[in-house]
């Protein structure tokens, strides 16, 4: 072994080599505050490898990459650790930034000889923010198309060239699949190897001077690089790779669903961009224009930063320079906080949030059932009822009807009104009823036992729908109410409601008791309780076919009493939908919009209604909830 070194040393000289690296003398001595280098290093080479990794699932195209993604979160052998891995040492590489600066401008780092490295220094500050950023829209997911959507947009702000720059980095003038592969090829090709040959400068330079002794050490004696400091940094690694390692574990990468042009996103940029987000809030800064706040300021900034070794000369100049990074720094960590909190308490944005990660959810579901379709994975959520049928209820049924007091997405529905000159925003009142539970046991005992209550928005719909709260139904229901609620007759309720709730055919009520459905047919035709009888029986106003039979159990009183055949079901809930004001339904009394196939395709009439009726699929032992 010895021999082969000593061979190899005379063919290289690295012995000397390793012995200069080494025995580099530190001045004062080794010290906990010069790790950050080392780790950022770490962090790089870490990234290096884990990228590599990736690179070799990953495929950059508008059609592949999110699902490429997916295949190495879910599918590929420790493709989860290792995306995790990246992903956070990503994070850990920013604030190690901000530290390694921190240290830089505290101790007066950049003074002379050494000014020529702190700009290359600022140089790779500038290229791990174009890695983080590129990296950022790779998985082509919502959150990282959205949030890279307003960056470019940014760039296009930039004063005279804005619309070239923005050309140049979405590569065209639109925004789509060149942004991806430009942005890959910077993210894996250029970035990288600017960053290599910049950090191989900075540390080339960084030992032709040397460390710079901060006052407390000074005439405290030397160490060599080798051993104390080399344990210093190599200890700061192993806690930098084992936090990184601890969030992977416990919370892995996001991926939210594929990225969808038209779908909004509540798209908020990485968490350490987030101060410049609310920067540019400010009605202040934004009304002086995006480039003021993006661009100009940023820059009158940087520009001080950059001459931060000049005004260091002196020392009034140097104490300048570290009050200024520390505001700078307080106002980055107020601003950050500021939109936390501020997000926190935004119920919208937080049901957004929620509705979102309801789909990135639901599409692990489907494509571990389908596997990733052809045309992409976007497919899956479009053909989706679970997916698509909150949405087709937001934009056609929630200006009247509630789903769970929500317009079926998560968001309530807000109207501003002024009270004394004062803006208010409070819930808009529905004109129709919540429609979470539409035929199910709940839905028909309520309408059964409490009519009114059920229908209540309807005194919201102007003398037609409080027509229908004072109709027949509701007066039925009032004359019957005592009957129905008294103990005694628990059971006959229970068999009326299972009976009705049995004839729409839908598979998300469970199974039905098949003795309770008999009983309840003949309540619902002789309207016979356990204890008394019916005012009138069901089949004296609506008409009743019972599935599976031939002959009808009544033909319904005539027009305006909704039929119930097939109640709730999904034939009943599509003719319905098509014609509300059908003869079978509410006839003149119909105050809801009617559904034809130009407001509603047939395919939009089949996603809303699968939805509605539970008719979508579920992973084995997953309960429904819409
Ligand atoms: C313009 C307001 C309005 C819109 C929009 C509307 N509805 Fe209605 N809906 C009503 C009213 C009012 C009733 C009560 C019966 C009637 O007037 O026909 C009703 C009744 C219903 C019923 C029967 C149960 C009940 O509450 O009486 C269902 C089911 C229903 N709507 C579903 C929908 C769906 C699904 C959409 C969207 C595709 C929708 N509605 C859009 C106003 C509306
Ligand atoms: C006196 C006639 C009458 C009787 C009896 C009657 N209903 Fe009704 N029912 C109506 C009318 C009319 C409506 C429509 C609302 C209105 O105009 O009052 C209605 C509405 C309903 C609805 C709501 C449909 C929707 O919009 O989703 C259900 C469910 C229902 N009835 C079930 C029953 C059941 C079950 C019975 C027997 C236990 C019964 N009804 C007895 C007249 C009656």
């Amino acid at each position: 072994m010895k021999a082969l070194l000593n061979w190899l040393d005379h063919r290289t000289g690295y012995k000397l080599l390793v012995h200069e690296a080494l025995n580099e003398p530190i001045p004062g001595g080794a010290r906990w505050r010069y790790i950050t280098g080392s780790m950022l290093t770490f962090t790089f080479i870490v990234q290096i490898i884990t990228g590599f990794a990736l690179w070799t699932a990953y495929s950059p195209s508008t059609q592949t990459a999110w699902e490429s993604v997916y295949y190495i979160q879910h599918q590929m052998s420790y493709g989860w650790l290792v995306r995790g891995i990246h992903h956070f040492a990503a994070q850990a590489m920013m604030i190690l930034l901000g530290l390694h600066f921190l240290q830089i401008v505290w101790d007066g780092a950049y003074r002379a000889p050494r000014e020529v490295n702190f700009w290359l220094g600022l140089v790779l500050m500038q290229i791990v923010i174009g890695l983080s950023l590129t990296g950022y829209l790779l998985p082509w997911d919502q959150k990282g198309y959205y949030a890279t959507k307003v960056a470019t947009n940014i760039a296009g702000s930039t004063p005279f060239i804005g619309q070239q720059v923005q050309q140049i980095a979405q590569g065209g003038s639109a925004y789509g699949h060149h942004t991806l592969t430009r942005f890959f090829a910077l993210h894996a090709g250029l970035l990288p190897a600017l960053l290599t040959v910049f950090l191989a400068l900075h540390v080339y330079v960084f030992r032709r001077h040397g460390i710079t002794v901060p006052h407390s050490a000074q005439g405290k004696p030397a160490d060599t690089f080798w051993p104390k400091q080399v344990l210093y940094d190599a200890a700061g690694c192993l806690v930098t790779l084992a936090l990184v390692l601890y969030f992977t574990l416990t919370r892995s990468a996001e991926l939210s669903a594929p990225a969808d042009a038209g779908e909004d996103f509540p798209a908020r940029p990485e968490w350490y961009f987030l101060f410049l987000f609310r920067f540019l809030e400010f009605p202040a800064i934004s009304k002086m224009g995006v480039a003021f706040g993006a661009i100009y300021v940023p820059t009158a900034l940087m520009i001080i930063v950059v001459l931060m070794p000049l005004i260091g000369k002196s020392q009034w100049g140097h104490y300048f320079n570290r009050l200024f990074l520390v505001a700078v720094l307080a106002a980055v960590a107020v601003l950050t906080g500021m939109t936390i909190i501020e997000d926190n308490h935004n119920e919208s944005h937080q049901a957004k949030l929620a509705f979102a990660e309801r789909d990135a959810h639901r599409i692990v579901v489907l494509a571990a059932r389908d596997g990733i379709p052809q045309n992409g994975a976007r497919e899956l959520l479009v053909n989706d009822p679970l997916t698509q049928g909150p949405r087709l209820f937001a934009r056609h049924c929630s200006s009247c009807h509630r789903f769970d007091g929500h317009d079926g997405t998560l968001q309530k529905i807000m109207k501003t009104v002024e009270e004394n000159g004062v803006k208010k925003l409070i819930p808009e009142p529905a004109t129709a009823a919540d429609l979470k539970d539409f035929g199910n046991r709940e839905w028909i005992t309520r309408v059964l036992t409490d009519y009114d209550a059920t229908f209540k928005p309807l005194e919201n719909a102007g003398e037609k729908g409080q027509a229908i709260l004072t109709g027949e139904m509701s007066s039925w229901c009032k004359d019957n109410q005592k009957a129905l609620t008294d103990p005694a007759n628990a059971e006959s309720l229970k068999a009326l409601v299972e009976f009705l709730t049995s004839q729409g055919g839908r598979s998300d009520l469970g199974a039905f008791d098949e003795k309770l459905v008999a009983d309840g047919k003949e309540i619902f035709k002789g309207g016979t309780l356990k204890s008394g009888t019916l005012s009138s029986s069901c089949v004296d106003c609506h008409a009743m076919k019972v599935a599976g039979e031939r002959t009808s159990l009544s033909e319904g009183a005539g027009a305006g009493y909704p039929t119930l055949t097939g109640y709730a079901g999904r034939d009943w809930l599509k003719a319905f939908l098509r014609n509300p004001a059908h003869p079978d339904f509410y006839g003149d009394k119909n105050t809801m919009m009617v559904f034809d196939d130009k407001r509603l395709s047939e395919k939009e009439l089949d996603l809303l209604v699968n939805w509605m009726t539970g008719d979508y699929y579920l992973p084995p032992n997953a309960h429904h909830t819409k």
